[in-house]
């Protein structure tokens, strides 16, 4: 067993403790000299199925093991113990790990960074400037009539796009709602991206989001000063996307701004600048990066909720009855219905369980701290497994089934800490209520006007991308109610 008094000795600010191992002593997979473990992982599917390595890892050397990737070390954790051990320890401003290629692009233009990868006080001013309008409720709640425009869209989209109830790449189609749906809350600005026609404009600006998250990942586990060096063609195109991304996302949060100083109030963005005394570089990094942040992860957990209730008929019936009971018919559904909805909340839940969007998030240790049996050093990178967590038989009872229920039968029984999507402490999305009240409202406009129906019953598996994406396209058809 590979938790201990420690553990529960979660108030012990870190330091040593009687019983702590040094790191050395983590189990985990070949450790071989130059590669660690690469080419296991590479055997075992390769990066793509490294969430499925992980998981196996987890199996074989319990709540915590060490694993490096070429130079690249890292101790992974997938206990909700260890987990809230660690969140009881977190400092002030708890780090991820660096993302490299996009600092190097902001500093190569002299633009600031946003909330992914800022550190420490900086980080701290810009988090809360945006913390009340993001996280608070009764603020994101007011968010509900944009939302239902651009769900509104969509339903017309999926009944224009839909060859006997197949959407054409369904993925790309969400990615463009989710997009639609942030830019507007951003921006007050429609992009339009559901129309059949869609501008030159709004098709670059989603492109380019596209192409810059496709290119950073090479630069992570090479050199990224290298790519620079010798203007790589990766380096090219990573720059030149955020080149049109900052183009686009400054051209509009200016109109805004010019807007508001002549009186408009109560507004999302001119509110935040405003009341916090950001410089408007920083409001410009913010906003692209929550743009950034928020499109495929919200798209590709509405992709799997789509997929999840296919295939669960029953759960779908017993949804859609909630939402015939609570939104009264022929009225766009609001967040105050979503209140009374614990079904739709239990669904959403159990699909961002059994198909995460997120795998794993990071903590890159600020000073040495107990986790465990070990002591792990201050610079240690922790990879926080929350997909190994939420799949794992000792936390959920039969694992690999969809059932919402669980979710609302013996409330309690769950550890909070063994469900974790959008990661924990104060570093934990800041998003994760827009996008949730996003998804759940569009699963009402859907369920109201479709059945969501399988079309085979293959396994689809999940293929790691930065998000972990369907390995085929979804088989799944809208069938009109
Ligand atoms: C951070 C997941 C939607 C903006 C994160 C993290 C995860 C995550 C796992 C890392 C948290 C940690 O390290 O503890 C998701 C999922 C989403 C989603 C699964 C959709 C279902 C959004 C949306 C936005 C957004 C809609 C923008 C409005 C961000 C930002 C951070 C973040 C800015 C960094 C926060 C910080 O470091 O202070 N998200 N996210 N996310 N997310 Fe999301």
């Amino acid at each position: 067993p590979t938790s201990s008094v420690c553990v529960l000795d979660s108030k012990d600010a870190g330091g040593s403790a009687p019983c702590a191992h040094s790191l050395d002593s983590i189990p985990g997979p070949t450790n071989w000299p130059l590669f660690g473990s690469l080419i296991e992982v590479l055997r075992k599917g390769g990066l793509k199925r490294q969430h499925e390595a992980l998981i196996d890892y987890h199996k074989k050397f319990g709540k915590i093991f060490r694993m490096k990737l070429g130079s690249f070390e890292s101790v992974h954790i997938g206990a909700p113990g260890l987990l809230e051990a660690l969140y009881r320890k977190e400092g002030s401003y708890p780090q991820r790990l660096e993302i490299k290629p996009w600092k190097a692009y902001r500093d190569m233009r002299d633009e600031a960074y946003g909330l992914l990868i800022l550190e420490g006080k900086d980080w701290q001013r810009v988090r809360s400037a945006f913390q009340q309008k993001l996280m608070k409720p009764t603020e994101v709640m007011k968010l509900d009539g944009k939302i239902n425009e651009v769900s509104a869209d969509l339903i017309k989209r999926i009944g224009r796009a839909n060859v006997n109830g197949k959407i054409n790449d369904l993925y790309f189609e969400l990615n463009k709602w989710s997009f639609e749906t942030i830019c507007y809350v951003l921006y007050d600005k429609r992009f339009g991206l559901l129309q059949d026609n869609v501008s030159e404009e709004a098709m670059n600006f989603i492109t380019s989001i596209k192409t810059m998250m496709s290119t950073f990942g090479t630069m992570m586990v090479t050199p990224v000063e290298l790519h620079r060096i010798l203007n790589t063609k990766t380096w090219k195109d990573h720059t030149a996307a955020w080149d049109r991304i900052f183009g686009t996302a400054k051209l509009y949060i200016d109109k805004k701004l010019t807007r508001h100083s002549k009186g408009k109030a109560d507004d999302f963005l001119c509110d935040i600048f405003h009341q916090n005394h950001l410089t408007k570089k920083e409001l410009y990094a913010a906003t692209t990066e929550l743009q950034v942040g928020g499109v495929e992860t919200t798209a590709n957990s509405m992709c799997w909720v789509i997929f999840n209730l296919s295939r669960n008929p029953c759960a779908q019936a017993k949804l859609l009855k909630e939402i015939q009971d609570v939104v009264p018919a022929g009225k766009p559904p609001r967040a105050e219905h979503i209140k009374n909805m614990p079904y739709l909340k239990a669904c959403l839940k159990e699909s961002m369980r059994v198909s995460p969007s997120v795998p794993f998030t990071s903590r890159t240790l600020d000073k040495d701290t107990v986790l465990g049996d070990y002591t792990l050093p201050k610079g240690t990178v922790l990879m926080i497994n929350s997909q190994a967590i939420g799949s794992n038989e000792e936390y959920f009872d039969n694992g690999k089934q969809f059932r919402p229920e669980r979710w609302l039968e013996d409330k309690g029984s769950i550890n909070p800490f063994a469900h974790v999507p959008f990661g924990i402490g104060k570093r934990m999305c800041i998003g994760r209520r827009l996008a949730e009240l996003q998804i759940q409202l569009s699963l009402c406009w859907i369920l109201r006007d479709y059945e969501i129906v399988a079309t085979d019953h293959e396994p689809v598996d999940s293929l790691h991308s930065g998000t972990l994406v369907p390995s085929r396209e979804l088989p799944v058809a809208f069938v009109p109610r």
